[in-house]
């Protein structure tokens, strides 16, 4: 009795997960169905995945419900040791080609004067127009709906078994929608990668210093040709489907009788309906394609594509053009390796080969230092190039490009022209390797290039001509000098006419010099120059900010300035005096990462400032029980750290290399940043200018001590409109008391200053039961301090 009914039981569970999973995977089909094929879905992504995740654990409990056609079959299988062989039912044919008008004209008499010798007819012939996508040519293979196989073109009459490879690919149908199929179908079309995908794709192996593809057409072949089908699934293909017909004859509209499951529904006429019939089969088939009357509108499409070639999702190289009609398509047969009934007409190519003349270095308005290939004019992609880029360092050093090469030039879309690799090989080459420089090609400060960054960068953001006007504008912003009236337009203009090269300049400028330029009454340049007197009087983090150190945003710039205070004191400053980087005895990657997800897993820890440290520190540190923390290193761990508030938001790689920041928020990267920039000599000129004969000043005094800032270690948040003050204003009176302002309100927040129509950080304040001052409890406060 026992026996069966738990036999009872598993059986019950297991036929509802059988329905549950066959329903799943119905769903997921008709989904991607809407995505792919209809370009429609119905539901988001993260719904797709969660029905995706829910059949994936089905069938990982119950493997015996996986099928050919589920969904979860497009992650990739075991690797295979090689493709096996496949002959093609029917060969996969190539195309004639026309290369220009007159061309295509020719082939429409041609095809004319065959179907009527006589010339008895002169109506135009129907033709379709698709793009010629540039991929891979593939061939399905479905049985009784399923997809059974998938092969490569080859040599046309046999090709590569990619089975494992095509199911990866979310456009191809695992299994065809409806009912109206006949048992066996063959459909072919285009594997290729969208321009997208291709870009991130490279520039993933860029990053991690891989090699790189030179092309969609390319990556989409290497992914194809993947034994290991795993990695083609993690490859942005897509399938674009433009044959049914002739793959299939014989099949679909066989003559002969007795075959009892075809449809009676495929009576195909024309291969645009066939396209029809494929999309809603589930295949991808391209938006572009179109029926047209005669040759001229045909040339008119062709017109119409090559205006839109640049700014498509991918690459074609080209138009096909077919007779539409069946009938027709059966009248003109084939010749050698191609059908009479259709053509390609070809784009201009996307990449042509030509020599280098030159390496030059170009520096951006942000500093950012490019190397720049100067080519022998070449026509490529429909215009004259004679400049591509060479991204960076690296992409030099992967290409190991030498001055004289021969070099492909690729131009696909809007893209910037691009190298994609060397044809000269061997000893002809030059020995003229291309030396990166070590100081800006425009104001000779140094370059750095920030560890993990590919860009390098000129230093002298105050000097660089390159940078002046980003420079000037940042300076003057509100949040940095708060320069009124002295907007984006302005700053250029008075770049241009030469009157301001660095910021510093501004401070000279006489009325009759800014009424000079263009729009400038008299009155608007007296304010401009009385704003530029205003600003004189400010902060040392607004200075700090306006200097436009790279990675100094205002924050960073509000730490530097509490740590050190003076702005000598930061001059002086080394590496050192940022971050210490002695490392922690015993602490490895593996250690530091299993401490850091601990540490983070109890965030919610509430304590006291200052409640766990020293032994307490350590033992709690022992207690956590990680692997590789024993007494000694958590003693290592606490003389570094010596406190959990200094411990606890630490990433693993400060852990690991034992890096502390001694300035808040400042890692080596931005450490170096600062060094660097107060290096310049040229640096260092403009700041003299602008401390000593613009006369720029703060009070340096003020309270300098911990002990004297009535409010440090607080975190402040303002929100709301003050009347008395603007918001800019309130924050630099709280952060000269010693408190850090922040954006949003946490269980941390000290106080919230809450102002006119004050919105959802009141209220959070209020949830979390964080004080809260008004606008007249702020003034209080402020009065109580103004001494300070
Ligand atoms: S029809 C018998 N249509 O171009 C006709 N081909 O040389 C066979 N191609 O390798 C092809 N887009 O992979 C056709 N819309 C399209 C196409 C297309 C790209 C490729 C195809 C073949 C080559 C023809």
């Amino acid at each position: 009795m026992l026996v069966y009914s738990a036999v009872g039981q598993t059986d019950s569970v297991a036929s509802e997960l059988t329905v549950e999973a066959a329903t799943l995977r119905e769903q997921l089909n008709h989904h991607n169905y809407r995505y792919y094929a209809l370009d429609d879905p119905v539901i988001t992504d993260s719904e797709y995945d969660r029905l995706l995740r829910r059949l994936q654990d089905i069938e990982a409990r119950f493997p015996a419900l996986k099928t050919a056609d589920s969904p979860t079959q497009r992650v990739g299988s075991a690797p295979l040791s090689a493709f096996a062989t496949v002959a093609h039912s029917t060969p996969m044919l190539s195309l004639d080609n026309a290369f220009n008008d007159a061309e295509l004209r020719d082939f429409d008499q041609r095809l004319r004067n065959r179907l009527h010798p006589n010339g008895q007819s002169e109506a135009d012939i129907e033709y379709v127009c698709e793009p010629k996508l540039d991929g891979i040519a593939v061939s399905l293979l479905y049985e009784d709906g399923i997809l059974v196989q998938a092969a490569t073109r080859g040599d046309g009459y046999s090709g590569e078994n990619i089975t494992a490879n095509i199911r990866t690919i979310a456009a191809v149908p695992l299994r065809l929608q409806g009912e109206d199929f006949p048992a066996t179908v063959e459909v072919r079309g285009e594997v290729y990668m969208p321009r997208e995908g291709f870009e991130r794709l490279n520039q993933r192996a860029r990053e991690s210093g891989e090699k790189l593809f030179v092309n969609p057409r390319n990556a989409a072949a290497g992914s194809l040709r993947q034994l290991d089908s795993t990695v083609t699934a993690s490859r942005p293909l897509e399938m674009c489907v433009y044959g049914l017909r002739h793959a299939a004859a014989g099949q679909l509209n066989s003559d002969e009788p007795g075959d009892g499951r075809m449809h009676p529904s495929l009576t195909l006429t024309n291969h645009l309906d066939a396209m029809m019939l494929l999309k809603r089969w589930g295949f991808l088939i391209n938006k572009l394609m179109v029926a047209v009357s005669g040759i001229e509108a045909c040339i008119d499409y062709y017109q119409r594509l090559a205006g839109l070639r640049d700014n498509l999702p991918y690459d074609i190289d080209g138009i096909v053009y077919k007779v539409n009609s069946f009938t027709l398509q059966d009248q003109l047969g084939f010749v050698a390796r191609a059908p009479r009934w259709a053509i390609a007409r070809k784009f201009p190519a996307q990449e042509a080969t030509t020599t280098l003349l030159a390496v030059e270095f170009q520096v951006g308005r942000t500093g950012a230092i490019t190397p720049v290939a100067r080519l022998q004019p070449v026509f490529v992609g429909g215009v004259t190039v004679s400049n591509a880029t060479l991204h960076n360092q690296d992409e030099i050093a992967r290409l190991d490009i030498r001055v004289g090469d021969q070099v492909v030039v690729r131009r696909a879309g809007d893209v910037i022209p691009q190298i994609v690799r060397i044809v000269s090989d061997g000893a002809a080459r030059s020995k003229q390797t291309i030396v990166f420089p070590t100081r800006c090609p425009e104001c000779e400060s140094d370059v750095v290039r920030a560890p993990g960054e590919a860009v390098v960068r000129c230093s002298g953001g105050l000097y660089c001509p390159a940078q002046r006007k980003e420079a000037i504008k940042h300076f003057a912003s509100r949040r940095a000098m708060d320069i009124d009236g002295l907007g984006d337009k302005i700053v250029e203009q008075l770049v241009d006419a030469g009157l301001v090269k660095d910021p510093a300049d501004l401070y000279a400028l006489t009325v009759e010099q800014v009424a000079g330029i263009d729009r400038m009454g008299e009155k608007s340049a007296q304010n401009l120059v009385d704003a530029l007197a205003r600003s004189r009087r400010t902060t040392l983090p607004r200075f700090l900010y306006a200097l436009g150190i790279r990675e100094v945003g205002e924050v960073t710039a509000a730490a530097l300035a509490r740590h050190f205070r003076s702005i000598d004191r930061l001059l002086a400053a080394g590496q050192q005096d940022f971050v210490d980087t002695g490392g922690i005895k015993g602490v490895g990657e593996v250690t530091a990462s299993a401490l850091v997800d601990r540490l983070q897993s109890q965030q919610s820890l509430e304590l006291k400032p200052g409640q766990l440290q020293g032994d307490d520190l350590v033992n709690w540190l022992v207690s956590l029980d990680i692997r590789g923390i024993r007494a000694e290193v958590a003693e290592a761990i606490a003389a570094r750290y010596p406190s959990y508030e200094e411990l606890k938001n630490i990433t693993a790689e400060e852990l690991a290399s034992g890096t502390k920041s001694i300035v808040e928020g400042v890692g080596p990267v931005v450490a170096q940043h600062v060094v660097t920039f107060f290096h310049q000599p040229h640096n260092l000129e403009v700041l003299d200018k602008l401390l000593n004969r613009a006369r720029i000043h703060w009070s340096e005094e003020g309270p300098t001590t911990p002990g004297e800032q009535p409010l440090f270690g607080q975190t402040w948040v303002l929100t709301g409109t003050l009347s008395t003050m603007t918001r800019d204003e309130a924050r630099r009176r709280l952060e000269r008391l010693g408190a850090k302002v922040a954006g949003s309100v946490s269980v941390r927040t000290t106080c919230v200053v809450a102002g006119e129509s004050a919105g959802s950080k009141l209220v959070r304040a209020r949830a979390l039961g964080v004080r809260i001052l008004d606008e007249a409890g702020f003034g209080e406060l402020l009065e109580q301090y103004a001494s300070l």
